[in-house]
């Protein structure tokens, strides 16, 4: 069970041993200890503004539905008939009639996930206990127009308490209405969930690695905090998107001042807060050297752009991937006509190098080196608080970090 929050760490080093980034033991704990517990973002309030729609998402191992109900409130059940177990919705919709699993027409009430009714009950079923076979229920928390969800019914750690005070300290200013959503893009990496994460808190990659993409800022400008369990990041009003500067401002996001810019909820959710676009992200753990990163953008409508300033850049993922039946567009290296330091994408770039941080870690040669003392404190955080949930209780795993 975890203990408490670990302090802001003072020195930059890696606490996890590199088994913690293939084993698959491992990553079977990961899911056990730390996911079956953890919070996770799942969707908007603005994808379900009627009674009845809903969405079903991914929440790391768990297939979910999160619902709005009769009465407006937000519901999450678990996305897994009670009778044969399949499940029920594969994307999105409106159910306010009931929730009908597809394979025998079982029918859950929208309100509180009950069983209503099934086909053939009394000849097939006499016996069956219908109150005993409502769906699972999991746990919903909003913060601005974020939906999270816990796959647990009564969790551990309730929504404010994870979030630790983020609401009253850091909070972005944006509202997503009148917003308008880009295409949702699902990046597919060959690397571990944790060497993404780790990724996006690295302030010393930035610079280097997207030379011709972010191009900073410098680690002397770069400033973090730690809030309960989570990371922020912050812009100073002078490096605020110099590339992105054609597109319109959005209403209410003041950068006078250092502003958040990049927040990593722990352990695997995440948001871009930019004058110019807000972004939410998952990081969905597949396999102990697999996952995809799937990122939802709104910016201002297009008809509130300015077409007399034409972008200096293509856009991010402009033309790269594939866009499949879903809406989305779905990104991996091996689908790409560039290479991925060519394709003017900063989010490939990122998994272009944790895929290739992840092929080196099985040689033998390859031990962790030091790490920046400015710029790469951060990641010691972000492992002392997997450590938390998931302790190196096994002596060898205690000896290989060392
Ligand atoms: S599996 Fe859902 S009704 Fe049979
Ligand atoms: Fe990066």
């Amino acid at each position: 069970m975890p203990q408490t929050i670990p302090p802001k760490p003072t020195r930059a080093e890696q606490l996890l041993p590199k088994e913690c980034y293939f084993s698959g033991a491992w990553f079977e704990r990961e899911h056990q200890e730390l996911f079956s517990r953890s919070w996770t973002f799942a969707c908007v309030v603005q994808d379900l503004p009627e009674a009845g729609d809903y969405k079903a998402v991914q929440i790391n191992r768990y297939a979910m539905i999160v619902v709005r109900t009769k009465d407006g409130a937000i519901r999450a059940y678990h996305n897994t008939c009670r009778h044969r177990g399949t499940t029920i919705f594969e994307k999105d919709g409106n159910c306010r009639h009931g929730i009908v699993c597809p394979y025998h027409a079982w029918t859950y009430n929208v309100d509180d996930g009950s069983l209503r009714g099934l086909p053939k009950k009394e000849l097939a079923f006499p016996d069956l206990k219908m109150e005993e076979l409502g769906l699972h229920k999991g746990s919903i928390g909003v913060i601005g127009d974020l939906i999270f969800v816990n796959p647990q019914e009564v969790p551990q750690d309730d929504f404010e308490m994870w979030l630790g005070g983020m609401r009253d300290t850091h909070m972005w200013p944006h509202s997503l209405d009148g917003l308008s959503e880009k295409r949702p893009v699902r990046y597919d990496f060959g690397a571990n969930w944790k060497a993404f994460c780790e990724n996006a808190m690295d302030g010393y990659h930035l610079s280097y690695l997207h030379d011709k993409t972010l191009m900073g800022p410098d680690i002397e400008d770069q400033r973090w905090d730690a809030v309960g369990r989570h990371w922020v990041t912050f812009a100073n009003p002078e490096s605020d998107d110099r590339q992105n500067s054609h597109f319109t401002p959005i209403p209410g996001v003041n950068t006078s001042k250092p502003y958040p810019v990049v927040y990593q909820f722990f352990p695997n959710s995440g948001v871009l807060s930019s004058p110019i676009f807000f972004s939410a992200y998952t990081i969905v753990p597949v396999g102990p050297e697999q996952c995809y990163l799937e990122l939802r953008t709104w910016m201002m409508p297009r008809e509130q752009q300015d077409p007399a300033k034409k972008p200096k850049k293509p856009s991010s993922t402009s033309g790269h991937g594939y866009i499949m039946d879903d809406g989305k567009r779905y990104i991996s290296i091996d689908t790409l006509s560039c290479h991925a330091m060519e394709s003017l994408d900063f989010q490939i770039e990122d998994m272009w190098v944790c895929e290739q941080q992840q092929k080196a870690l099985h040689s033998p040669m390859m031990k962790a080196g030091p790490m920046a003392a400015v710029g790469e404190t951060a990641l010691t955080w972000f492992q002392a608080n997997i450590l938390d949930f998931v302790p190196l209780d096994d002596p060898g795993m205690k000896m290989a970090a060392e």
